[in-house]
């Protein structure tokens, strides 16, 4: 079984050193993390966006660290705090050559977004997840 991540403060800094690992430090994110003695090891962030939509962002695992599970622990953590604060649909871009990411996420029952909401970017493979009922608004997005 892989560690359950935990919220970790945004004012942690062992947390802008990996988010600098990341390439992206999300302003008001709220990130999750897998410390294992001491060493955070792990990360992942997410954010509310307009209509429901949560914005899952900057996941990474340090190396020595890597296929264990923790990154898709990240995306259910995630989804499940997203889901708590009353989001309804999960969204995330991911580029089309990080194969053990899209299929992380494929795994964790997301699905390419224009399935689920219009929800794309230009180059990535935008994937989302329905976390509870929703509702499709003409522009694409959801309401509960
Ligand atoms: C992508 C990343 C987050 C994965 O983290 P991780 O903790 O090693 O991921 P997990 O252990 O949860 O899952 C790895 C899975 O990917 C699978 N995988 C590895 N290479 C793969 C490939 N080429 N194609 C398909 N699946 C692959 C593994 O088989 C493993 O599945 P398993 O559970 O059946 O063994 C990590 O490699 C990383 O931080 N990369 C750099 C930053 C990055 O790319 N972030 C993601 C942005 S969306």
């Amino acid at each position: 079984m892989p560690p359950i991540p935990v919220p970790l403060d945004r004012q942690d800094p062992r947390l802008e050193a990996l988010a600098t690992e990341a390439f992206c430090y999300v302003e008001n994110g709220d990130w999750h993390g897998v410390v294992e003695d001491g060493r955070l090891v792990a990360i992942g962030c997410w954010k509310r966006l307009p209509l429901g939509v949560a914005g899952l962002y900057s996941a990474y695992v340090v190396p020595e660290a890597r296929g264990r599970g923790l990154h898709r622990a990240l995306i259910a953590s995630r989804c499940a705090a997203a889901r708590m604060a009353g989001c309804r649909l999960a969204a995330v871009s991911v580029q089309h050559l990080n194969a053990p990411c899209l299929e992380n996420y494929r795994r964790e029952g997301f699905l390419p977004s224009g399935e689920v909401a219009r929800v794309t970017v230009p180059g990535c493979a935008t994937l989302a997840k329905p976390l509870g009922p929703f509702a499709f608004m003409e522009d694409g997005a959801c309401t509960r």
